[in-house]
């Protein structure tokens, strides 16, 4: 039995004047099958020409808010199906209403309903192939992935702000003026706005400034870190919100505004044993006793406290002295590592920023000496082996950027591709998953500032996905 194709029927006329073509290819109902969608009914058994009391009303309970067109009186006449009345013919039913879709799309039940209630003929379009599960997640990815293009952009505004904030807390600190509603203001906008994450990201993108951009870098960090970890993990929240949590870690270092000028922005590194570096060790308890003042939780106290306590508290990097390991907090061992991460991965006068997979590398090398190892593997399960933003190369010899570290394989994160393999740079950025593109894998992370000079932060910005 073959199809016969129209280019379309006249279903519906006003007053003798066409208005309407439903196109379709017309079939019976012996030829529905479930690649089809049916657009219009066509031929009626003859309990419709013409409609009782009782079939007007089945029909207007049935096809409510669909279209019919309609003989009456000798007119044709398209019509919503709450206007037909007993004695019409009816000629088509059409333009369904989105309630009424399960009408429409082909099953082996609709089948045999229309078959039992005597509709014989239809114009029907070959349903759209609905998107494979593959497809859809790499819908979902392309589209998590822009999404977070657009936040860094949002992100890297309000970075810029929360810096000059932060620089003005620290300003007021010296003069023993404390005044903390602007940077809570900050806070307040970057929660009600989800931008930690985003904003973690700028750390590598953008490199910041050693204490005022260092300080906002570490909070975005530390709280899209942990608020991660507490949904995987389940620990428990020390902190009253997402807001106290985020203005902690902010303040972890505000004691250096207690530290002389000249010490604090010196271009040089100092010597460990030099008195210097014993004035800069002293701003955990410098911190510690700003906060305490500001009436802070005991949690926000300690991780400006201890956040340089290390595990083998002997070493010269490890201080105040006389703190012992095991009196320092998980959230306070995690901003430990994250400081660390900011510091070697941000700009400071005395050295060169680093890559953040060659932190992540170097941090690893650390663990059990200077960092707590459990701790530290909740980090680097957020964080993989080349965190968001990494600039990375694969191994057909295009380069990109890390979109997306998944929490089951870290090291197969997603990738867009901004350079091919000519060293051409891309118009549309395509997002591979090496979750599922198995073949495709990572042969080296690079430092972005090689590849894109300053201009790092403005190729993330400027990706669209694909
Ligand atoms: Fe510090
Ligand atoms: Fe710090």
């Amino acid at each position: 039995m073959s199809h016969e194709k129209t280019k379309g029927q006249q279903v519906a006329t006003t007053k003798g004047q066409q208005v309407k073509k439903i196109k379709g290819l017309r079939v019976t109902v012996l030829q529905l099958d479930k690649t089809m969608q049916i657009e219009a009914y066509t031929g009626f058994s003859k309990k419709y020409k013409p409609v009782s009391e009782i079939v007007v009303k089945w029909l207007q309970l049935n096809f409510k808010g669909t279209r019919a067109t309609i003989q009456r009186s000798g007119q044709r006449q398209s019509i919503v199906i709450e206007k037909m009345e007993p004695g019409d013919d009816l000629l088509a039913l059409h333009s369904f209403p989105l309630s009424k879709k399960h009408l429409t799309i082909v099953t082996e039940g609709l089948i045999k309903d229309l078959k039992r209630n005597g509709f014989l003929q239809f114009l029907v379009h070959p349903r759209r192939r609905a998107l494979s599960q593959k497809q859809q997640q790499k819908q979902a990815a392309v589209h998590e992935a822009n999404q977070l293009v657009k936040k860094v952009k949002e992100g890297a505004v309000v970075r810029e702000g929360a810096t000059s904030t932060m620089e003005q807390v620290f300003e007021d600190t010296r003069r023993n003026k404390v005044a903390l509603a602007e940077i809570e203001g900050t806070v307040e906008h970057i929660a009600l706005h989800s931008l930690s994450d985003a904003m973690s990201v700028l750390a590598g993108l953008k490199k910041s400034d050693q204490t005022y951009g260092h300080c906002i870098d570490v909070g975005a960090i530390f709280q899209s870190a942990y608020s991660r970890i507490l949904q995987r993990t389940k620990r428990p929240n020390v902190f009253r919100d997402e807001k106290q949590s985020l203005l902690s870690a902010f303040l972890h270092d505000v004691g250096k505004a207690k530290i002389p000028r000249e010490i604090l922005d010196s271009r040089t590194p100092f010597a460990n044993d030099s008195k210097e570096m014993q004035i800069m060790r002293s701003h955990p308890v410098h911190g510690a006793k700003l906060l305490s003042k500001m009436d802070m939780s005991v949690h926000t106290i300690k991780m400006a406290h201890y956040h340089h306590v290390k595990v083998d508290t002997t070493i010269i990097s490890s201080y105040p002295k006389e703190v012992s390991y095991a009196d320092v907090p998980w959230e306070t061992r995690l901003i430990s590592i994250i400081d660390s991460y900011q510091a070697l991965v941000g700009r400071r006068s005395y050295k060169k920023p680093w890559p953040p997979p060659a932190t992540i590398r170097y941090l690893e090398a650390m663990i059990g000496m200077e960092y707590d190892e459990a701790v530290w593997l909740e980090f680097y399960q957020i964080m993989g082996p080349y965190p968001v933003g990494s600039v990375v190369k694969l191994n057909d010899g295009s380069l990109g950027f890390v979109m997306h570290v998944p929490d089951t394989e870290p090291d197969r994160p997603r990738v867009t591709v901004v350079r091919n393999a000519k060293g051409e740079d891309l118009t549309l950025h395509p997002l591979i998953d090496l979750q599922t593109e198995r073949d495709v894998s990572i042969i080296a992370d690079l430092d972005n500032e090689a590849v894109f000079g300053k201009k790092s932060l403005d190729v993330f910005t400027n990706l669209r996905i694909s």
